[in-house]
């Protein structure tokens, strides 16, 4: 066990690769104000979409331990990719290591537990980045839990790029996510609900919805891990008891603070306190 790690109770540590984890913190934040919370970015590494499953699992890991080593005893992986590709492996052979007592918890579990009281037609689509469609997660979770819906997916490498870049907004978005969306219902007509699988996809929500059929329903995750995150605290107040409640959020970034201070104001419609630290 490492025992170089603070002890005290610390904040909720939240990663993603970039910028796509806000739009997870900004739901916890609304649905549990009195944790403090850190979040951070690894946009100097980002995106991991298109990474291998080994490199995904040292970027990430490397990002818990550097969570942990700030005070967080509790992290949420607010990123499909690194939910899909590293979750696991750090649950089952990191943490038994580095100390037993911490906690890491990802996104695409409570993701689809709502999903079967949504679909009628049983027929669910997946948008998501490479990484996270090629592990197959979300097929696998969603058949523990209904093994009757039928699931299709579609990797869109291009969306990850457009939100990093601020261009989420910009004319040139448009192609890229009516082609993603086209290719994923051409994959199968009775698709009536599609999961933003990936938490950069919510900051492309009014582009999606211009092109995606009224029918459809579109599940984002930020509020599901949220209220699931909720939960937890609740069933666990061993670890509730270890998380400080002090309302505040701290913003940690690998690239240069100026960046992440800049886009991030724009997503979070607030002005943060960003620091950089070394990858
Ligand atoms: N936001 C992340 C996800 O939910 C990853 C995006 C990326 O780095 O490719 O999958």
């Amino acid at each position: 066990m490492n025992t170089s790690l603070p002890t005290l109770p610390g904040p909720i540590g939240i990663f993603d690769s970039g910028y796509g984890g806000l739009t997870i913190l900004s739901k916890i934040r609304r649905a549990l104000p009195q944790y403090d919370y850190l979040y951070l970015g690894d946009n100097a590494r980002t995106p991991y979409g298109t990474r291998s499953f080994e490199v995904v699992y040292e970027f990430t890991r490397q990002a818990v331990v550097k969570l942990f080593e700030m005070g967080c005893h509790l992290v949420i992986l607010a990123c499909n990719t690194a939910s899909a590709k590293a979750l696991r492996s750090i649950q089952m052979n990191d943490l038994p290591r580095i100390d037993p007592a911490r906690r890491v918890l990802g996104v695409i579990r409570p993701t689809v537990e709502c999903i079967g009281s949504i679909t009628h037609t049983r027929h669910v689509g997946i948008l998501a980045t490479p990484g996270t469609i090629k592990s197959e997660s979300y097929p696998l979770e969603i058949h523990k839990l209904f093994p009757d819906i039928c699931v299709k997916g579609e990797a869109c490498p291009l969306w990850v790029p457009l939100v990093e870049n601020n261009e989420a907004q910009g004319d040139g978005a448009d192609y890229f996510v009516h082609k993603y969306i086209h290719q994923l219902l051409a994959q199968d007509p009775a698709i009536d609900t599609v999961i933003l699988g990936c938490t950069h996809f919510p900051l492309l929500l009014p582009k999606i919805k211009q092109h995606i059929p009224p029918h459809i329903n579109i599940v984002a995750q930020g509020e599901l891990v949220a209220d699931s995150l909720h939960d937890y605290l609740q069933r666990h107040p061993d670890m509730d008891a270890r998380c400080t409640r002090g309302g505040s959020c701290l913003y940690y970034t690998t690239e240069a603070e100026e960046k992440f201070r800049e886009s991030a104001s724009i997503f979070l419609n607030e002005q943060i306190d960003v620091h950089r630290i070394e990858r």
